[in-house]
């Protein structure tokens, strides 16, 4: 099976494309590079030894995606291309929503085109918005209500999908509902790359544990938790990866028409055990400080994962020190991400 991967050099494709070529699909992926390195594609090959077929091209130039559909045929999309920077949004939401949704609609209609009808969108923990009380189910009520731009993309992508299944009985769309991907490959040799000051909690704590900045700064200790710091699901990548590939096998048993999935472990930590965690796979504290709430966080948002285990035989199995110790590694050998 050909598996096309939009945002394929980003983080979690990236991850994604090296367990499909693993598992011997033939992988295509198309990114316009504007978060991502051309040089990702030689990891993967170093990793898989195999190269993916690479097409630097923005989702939105329908001509030149029509030209790939036609020389490339795919059997399945997986995309994950999309801008995701939380607190970046609200400052440029036209930016968000020209990008998010007119990719997925440009992408939508090339695959009709060319009767391409299995799709797997990466969608966010963030679509359960504030009302619902973990562990979150996916058939939770969903309120039309996200707190920026970004978030609401991913409701509205959700609603494009969820009619366009409607129309097209013999159309297959999964939904994956990631919860916080963390981690990298195990050899060392692929992982986060954020631009800038990282937003995630993770790579902030790898680059203090590497030297590149001072401390953590730690959003709030005044939640109601048991420690006071907020709690999420975080999970290992590589997991996260592997779920797609499950998705994909929905689509090889048949169709599934559409489906919506958490990714997660089910487990929350909260801040403070995610700095002890990486305090012991660094083996020195890492050091941080107390500062205030950070706008728009939920003091607690972790999955119910039973659903994508009943149907498609998918749970995460890796801990949060594998976590911790992947990420780590990452950070240690390449402690300027991609820089070439
Ligand atoms: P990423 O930024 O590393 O990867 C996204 C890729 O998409 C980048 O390589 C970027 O260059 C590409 N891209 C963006 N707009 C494009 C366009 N118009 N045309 C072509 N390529 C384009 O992000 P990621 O962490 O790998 O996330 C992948 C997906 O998962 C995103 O849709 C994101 O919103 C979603 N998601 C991520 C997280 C997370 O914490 N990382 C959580 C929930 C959901
Ligand atoms: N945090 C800190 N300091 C930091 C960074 C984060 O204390 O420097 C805390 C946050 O306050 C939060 C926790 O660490 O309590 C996790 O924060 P992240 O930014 O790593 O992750 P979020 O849960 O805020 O965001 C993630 C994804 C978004 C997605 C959101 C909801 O990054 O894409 O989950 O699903 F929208």
């Amino acid at each position: 099976m050909k598996v096309l991967v939009t945002g394929g050099t980003g983080y979690i494709g990236s991850h994604t494309s090296v367990v499909l070529l693993e598992q011997n699909y033939e992988v295509v992926i198309v990114d316009n590079l504007c978060n991502s390195k051309e040089m990702v594609v030689d990891r993967i090959q170093a990793i898989t030894g195999k190269r993916p077929v690479f097409y630097r091209c923005d989702l939105r130039d329908e001509a030149r995606l029509e030209e790939i559909f036609r020389a490339e045929r795919p059997d399945a999309v997986i995309h994950f291309a999309g801008l995701k920077a939380v607190g970046e949004s609200p400052k440029v939401p036209l930016k968000y929503y020209d990008n998010n949704l007119s990719s997925t609609l440009t992408l939508l209609r090339v695959m009709e085109a060319f009767g391409v009808r299995n799709l797997v969108f990466s969608s966010s923990a963030t679509v359960y918005g504030d009302r619902a009380t973990p562990p979150l189910r996916e058939d939770a009520p969903l309120v039309f209500s996200a707190t920026n731009p970004y978030g609401f993309t991913k409701i509205m992508i959700e609603q494009i999908l969820t009619d366009y299944c409607k129309a097209n009985p013999s159309f297959n769309a999964v939904l994956l509902r990631y919860f916080n991907p963390v981690g990298a490959h195990e050899s060392g040799t692929m992982g986060e790359d954020p631009s800038g000051i990282p937003n995630n909690l993770a790579p902030y704590i790898t680059q203090t544990l590497v030297g590149k900045r001072e401390k953590l700064h730690i959003f709030g200790n005044d939640y109601p938790t048991p420690d006071g710091t907020c709690i999420r699901d975080y999970i290992h990548v590589m997991d996260l990866a592997k779920g797609h590939m499950a998705a994909i096998g929905l689509f090889e048993r048949g169709g599934c028409g559409l489906k919506v999935y958490n990714l997660g472990t089910g487990h929350g930590f909260s801040v403070l055990e995610v700095v002890n965690a990486f305090s012991r796979a660094a083996g020195k504290p890492v050091p941080y400080v107390i500062d205030g709430r950070r706008e728009g966080d939920l003091p607690e948002s972790y999955a119910d994962c039973e659903k994508a285990y009943r149907e498609m035989g998918w749970k995460a199995e890796k801990t949060l020190d594998d976590m911790c110790r992947d990420a780590l590694r990452w950070q240690e050998k390449n402690p300027n991400g991609y820089a070439e």
